[in-house]
């Protein structure tokens, strides 16, 4: 048997005001879309702002419904939204945050599994890393340069073939 280490690395910046003014108009748009969630039964608003290489901004966020699992993440709204919309330009960078109607978010919003998952697709896709902006409302901001840091010993296409 054999131990090994999985390493992956993370900037943290004590608030918003550290980023290029790029970066945090990116994580603005993540919060202003995150007020339009429909999250009634979490009362948990998440936005995802998608920074285009063609420069557009594409947002999305959590859509809720009473059949819970019929709902689905901010990330994925938005990354399947910019998939659908412009099928022939990469994703660059994807600004995350959120808020809660139940307390105040102060630390970094830190995406689910899947779509951790869905968003590494998009770097198969376009064999070029998606730089990640994580926020909550206020306080630290985490930046990881590519989807593989928030998702190490991911699922790729690799694996499908016998020959990997
Ligand atoms: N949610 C997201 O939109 N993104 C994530 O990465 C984690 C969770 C949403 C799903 C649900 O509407 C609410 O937050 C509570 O889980």
């Amino acid at each position: 048997m054999r131990t090994f280490q999985v390493t992956t690395t993370v900037t943290e910046y004590a608030s918003d005001a550290e980023l290029t003014a790029d970066d945090r108009d990116l994580l603005n748009a993540a919060r202003a879309i995150a007020r339009d969630a429909w999250a009634p039964y979490s009362q948990f608003y998440v936005g995802a702002a998608l920074r285009l290489a063609n420069g557009e901004i594409v947002t999305g966020n959590n859509q809720e419904n009473v059949a819970y699992p019929s709902g689905l993440c901010a990330e994925r709204v938005a990354i399947y939204s910019a998939g659908a919309l412009h099928p022939d330009v990469p994703v660059l960078t994807i600004a995350v945050s959120c808020r809660s109607g139940l307390f105040e978010v102060n630390k970094p919003m830190s995406p689910c599994g899947a779509c951790r998952q869905a968003m590494a697709e998009y770097e198969t896709r376009w064999n070029q890393p998606i730089r990640v902006i994580l926020a909550g409302e206020q306080g630290a901001v985490q930046v990881v340069n590519s989807i593989r840091d928030l998702l190490p010993l991911m699922f790729e296409a690799g694996e499908l073939r016998k020959d990997r």
